[in-house]
This record gives C-alpha cells, sequence and structure tokens, in this order.
C-alpha cells in the first residue's frame, strides 16, 4: 500500500507560542489507528520527523506538536493551504482493550498526543476510561485539549503551577487505592514511562508504553531506533512504537 502522501494543510493553531496543532487532509490509507505516527519532511531538515496521529476523521488528520528545534520550527511555519509531504500512517497501535477492564491512559508532555486519539476512540466506542495527564508546568499544559466526554481526568504539573503539584507518574501511583486500574496505555519521556512500567509491574498492571526515539528512515532499515528488549533489539519504528512495558530492557 502507497505511504508516501503529499497532503494539504487544512488549518493551524498555536497554543502558548510553541505547541502546534495541525489538522491535514485525510489521504492516508490503511485508516490510521491509535498509537500511529506520521513521518514528515519538514523543509527544516533533511531528515523527516516523527510526529504521532492525534486525532483521525474521514476528513481529516490532526497533529500536535511542540516547537523543539529547525525540523519543528520550520513546519511551525507552515500556512493554511500548503502542503506537507507525508510518510504514513507509520508503526503499531494501542491494542483496543477489553471493555470490561478499568482503563487509565497517562501521558506525560507531548505523550498528550497519541492519547488524544486514543481517548477520542474509546469515547466512540463507548468505553470508560480515566486520563492522568501532567506537564512540567501551566505554561506546558494543553489540558484544554483533552476531549469532551464523561471520564475523569486528573491534571498535575511538576512545579504546581496548575492542577496538582506532582509528577503525572507520582498522581497515577497515589490515585491507586482509589481509582482502579487493569491496564495502562501511556506516552511521554523516556523516564517516566520506565517509572511508570516499575509501577505497574509492582501492582500487576497490564500496560502499553509508545516510546519515542529518535528516528532516522522511520522505514525499519537503517537500525537507528533500536530499543533493547527481552526478545533482543526491536526497531521502534516498525516494531512499535507501541510495545508491552514488560518486553523493554529499561536503562
Ligand atoms: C513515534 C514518535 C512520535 C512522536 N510524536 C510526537 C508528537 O506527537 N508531538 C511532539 O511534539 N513530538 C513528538 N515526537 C518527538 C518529535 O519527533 C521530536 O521532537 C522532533 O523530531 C524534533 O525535531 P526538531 O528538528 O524540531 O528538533 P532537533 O533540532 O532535531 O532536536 C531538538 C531536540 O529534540 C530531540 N529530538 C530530535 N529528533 C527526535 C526524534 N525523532 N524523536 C525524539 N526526539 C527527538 C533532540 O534530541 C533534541 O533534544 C515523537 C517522536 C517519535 C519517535
Ligand atoms: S528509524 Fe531506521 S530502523 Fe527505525
Amino acid at each position: 500500500m502507497k505511504k508516501h502522501k503529499i497532503m494539504q494543510v487544512l488549518s493551524k493553531k498555536i497554543y502558548k507560542e510553541k505547541f502546534v496543532e495541525l489538522f491535514l487532509e485525510n489521504d492516508l490509507t490503511p485508516f490510521p489507528r491509535p498509537g500511529q505516527f506520521l513521518h514528515i519532511l519538514t523543509g527544516g531538515a533533511f531528515i523527516r520527523r516523527p510526529l504521532s496521529i492525534a486525532g483521525c476523521t474521514e476528513n481529516s488528520v490532526r497533529i500536535l506538536f511542540e516547537i523543539k528545534g529547525k525540523g519543528t520550527k520550520k513546519l511551525s511555519e507552515i500556512s493554511k493551504g500548503q502542503y506537507l509531504d507525508i510518510v504514513g500512517p507509520v508503526g503499531n497501535n494501542f491494542p483496543l482493550p477489553d471493555r470490561k477492564k478499568e482503563i487509565s491512559l497517562v501521558a506525560g508532555g507531548m505523550g498528550l498526543a497519541p492519547l488524544l486519539f486514543l481517548a477520542s476512540q474509546l469515547i466512540s466506542e463507548k468505553m470508560n476510561f480515566k486520563f492522568f495527564y501532567g506537564a512540567r508546568d501551566k505554561g506546558h499544559l494543553l489540558d484544554f485539549l483533552l476531549p469532551k466526554g464523561d471520564y475523569k481526568k486528573f491534571i498535575s504539573t511538576d512545579d504546581g503551577s496548575d492542577g496538582e503539584k506532582l509528577t503525572v507518574v507520582e498522581m497515577f501511583e497515589r490515585k491507586l487505592n482509589n481509582e482502579k486500574t487493569d491496564i495502562v496505555f501511556a506516552a511521554g519521556p523516556y523516564q517516566m514511562l520506565k517509572a511508570l512500567s516499575e509501577i505497574c509491574r509492582n501492582n500487576n498492571i497490564e500496560a502499553y508504553v509508545s516510546l519515542e526515539n529518535i528516528m532516522f528512515c522511520g522505514l525499519g532499515v537503517c537500525q537507528g531506533c533500536v530499543t533493547e528488549t527481552i526478545n533482543g533489539y526491536k526497531r521502534v519504528c516498525r516494531d512499535g512504537p507501541v510495545f508491552d512495558h514488560r518486553e523493554i530492557k529499561w536503562t
């Protein structure tokens, strides 16, 4: 199936000066699933940049990113009506959970993006879940983007400038007694996912994490994105980005 596409920008919003939301025309096949990402030529860099799919309808695909370096800076300068060179959808997806399970989504920082897509899917499937979301500080918190719906939201910031003054992992652990969880879907920085994995292991909770390793080819060829697992080295772009947390050899 041809995954290389030229897709038009339908709309663009900038939040808090450094976060950009783009809606692109949806020319993707097959229809994307939560956890998958797009590999985008940004114009600012020769190598494509991986960005999670933050939402998808028949007509549009949503991405949400933080301006970090030259690639995302250049991408932030694109305007409505212009076109992007995209490979996607790439990678695997979060497995759709059994609806009898107590589901928790745990997002740290820009790990929010893939979990927005998953939350929308769970809402449309009429499944219950809890959403734990933490950011460094108020200036990095995008909780207003959480989809509307009848689910519990728990918000934290590391410095306490909004929500609870905890990391998202600390908040998740503290709530475990009252907020039963059978299965976790998580995305965010490596150290956050590592800490969360330990808590899930200690509490016998099933968990799937989305890794954000630096990528080059995004095609499973260069081995530049590998992570060590109990089953040998795996390519995050092709075998992931979503892994069962017990599979990863955390460093
Ligand atoms: C599967 C996947 C999904 C992602 N989804 C999102 C998302 O939805 N929203 C979002 O804001 N970010 C996401 N990222 C991270 C995003 O790809 C990087 O922030 C981006 O590539 C940085 O490019 P740059 O040219 O702006 O920065 P650079 O100038 O290349 O580097 C700036 C900083 O970003 C880090 N970085 C560079 N390339 C990557 C990379 N490929 N992956 C991770 N970190 C990198 C560098 O170590 C450096 O600290 C995702 C990463 C992966 C692997
Ligand atoms: S980025 Fe080349 S194998 Fe994953």
